[in-house]
């Protein structure tokens, strides 16, 4: 029995979490930064660096005394590397490394895109994970600062298919949802603004989808792209706008349904696309977006009879802890940690391993 605790400081969220043989989860501790973040609209990296360094503690004290253990329990510890913000990074990871030095215990740095992936798969949804019938597997991670496709095939290679060439997709609901003036994060604002409204009432952009009669170059078939629905949403604001420059009430419910509408279309055609290419067995959907109730139940209607869909569990899915310590324990049982020198990274390398498969 192994007891691995995950650290995670990639972006706006603090956390720490006790995780049991790399499946259970005793405890799952995070510290929102939101509130902090609320006011520039959207999330300042040195500000999330120094709310990390203040937090880092209280939480790490909460994850232990939830679990009921201390740091003498622990037998190594998993901290997120990358890809995220680098200052934000940097405060968990050398936080981990000192924590480490100190407990006289082995750590390793894990991948935040990958724990992602494996975050679909905690508590007891494990076996599917390592069961080889389920690969290839497709993973859609989207995020406020990921949007990606992942394939992950039976020997453990991971190939990252496309990402976004600009906003990832939370973002472009967050940003929807401030030119609104709704508040942030936009997009739980911007599902609960677009029930009951009609999502064909508008059309807004599918970007890098071959809609619109634009050829689409093969680089760009999985690539996305979100900063153009935002340029849109503001020009259908100025469009419609009252005499006040304000979009009419009346018009907010069926533009927000249509512009959460179009992200969604785009990530589920893309999704689907490559699942159907590349034969994948499997469709992961993970990341703070895979909250959004569309999403999910999209995937739900149109996933192909023969492809398991696995989406992750919704407290799960925002950037946690528990999904760090889980990934991190599979370095651990063989043994596999990092030496000191260990820097973060900021972006998602094309290809990768997990380590929860053999090769
Ligand atoms: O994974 P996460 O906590 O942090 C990042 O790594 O970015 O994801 C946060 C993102 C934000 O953009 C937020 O607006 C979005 O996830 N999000 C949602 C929903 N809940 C959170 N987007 C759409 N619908 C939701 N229900
Ligand atoms: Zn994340």
């Amino acid at each position: 029995m192994s007891l691995i605790l995950g650290i995670e400081s990639s972006c706006d969220e603090t956390a720490a979490a006790v995780v049991r043989d790399g499946y259970e989860v005793v405890s799952s501790c995070v510290a929102t930064q939101i509130a902090k973040h609320a006011v520039h609209g959207g999330v300042v990296p040195e500000l999330a660096a120094r709310e990390h360094l203040v937090a880092l503690n209280p939480v790490l004290d909460a994850a232990l005394r939830e679990a009921g253990v201390t740091m003498r329990d622990i037998d190594a510890i998993a901290v997120t590397q990358g890809p995220g913000l680098i200052p934000a990074l940097l405060v968990g990871l050398n936080f981990a490394k000192g924590l480490a030095l100190g407990n006289n215990i082995p750590f390793v740095g894990v991948n935040h895109f990958i724990a992602h992936i494996y975050g679909a798969f905690l508590d007891e949804a494990h076996s599917a994970l390592e069961d080889k019938a389920a690969y290839p597997l497709l993973a859609l991670v989207v995020s406020g600062g990921h949007t990606s496709l992942m394939l992950i095939d039976s020997d453990g290679r991971a190939t990252a298919l496309g990402s976004t060439i600009d906003d990832a997709a939370g973002e472009a609901l967050d940003k929807g949802a401030k030119l609104l003036g709704l508040g942030y994060p936009g997009g739980p604002i911007m599902q609960k603004t677009a029930e009951g409204g009609d999502p064909h009432r508008f059309d807004f952009p599918r970007p890098l989808t071959g809609a619109a009669g634009k050829p689409l170059a093969p680089e760009n078939k999985y690539n996305f792209s979100f900063s153009g629905i935002k340029t849109a949403l503001l020009y259908h604001v100025k469009n419609h706008a009252d005499a006040e420059g304000k979009l009419p009430a009346e018009l907010l419910k069926d533009t927000v349904a249509s512009y959460q509408e179009a992200v969604v279309d785009v990530l589920v055609k893309k999704t689907l696309s490559a699942a159907k290419e590349f034969g994948a067995k499997t469709i992961v959907v993970a990341g703070g977006v895979a909250c959004n109730s569309v999403l999910r139940s999209r995937f739900e209607e149109l996933t192909p009879r023969g492809v398991h869909l696995r989406l992750a569990e919704r407290k799960y899915c925002t950037d946690n802890a528990a999904m760090v310590g889980g990934l991190g324990w599979h370095y651990h049982r063989r043994g596999a940690y990092s030496t000191p020198d260990i820097d973060a990274f900021a972006r998602l390398p094309r290809i990768t391993r997990v380590p929860f498969l053999e090769p």
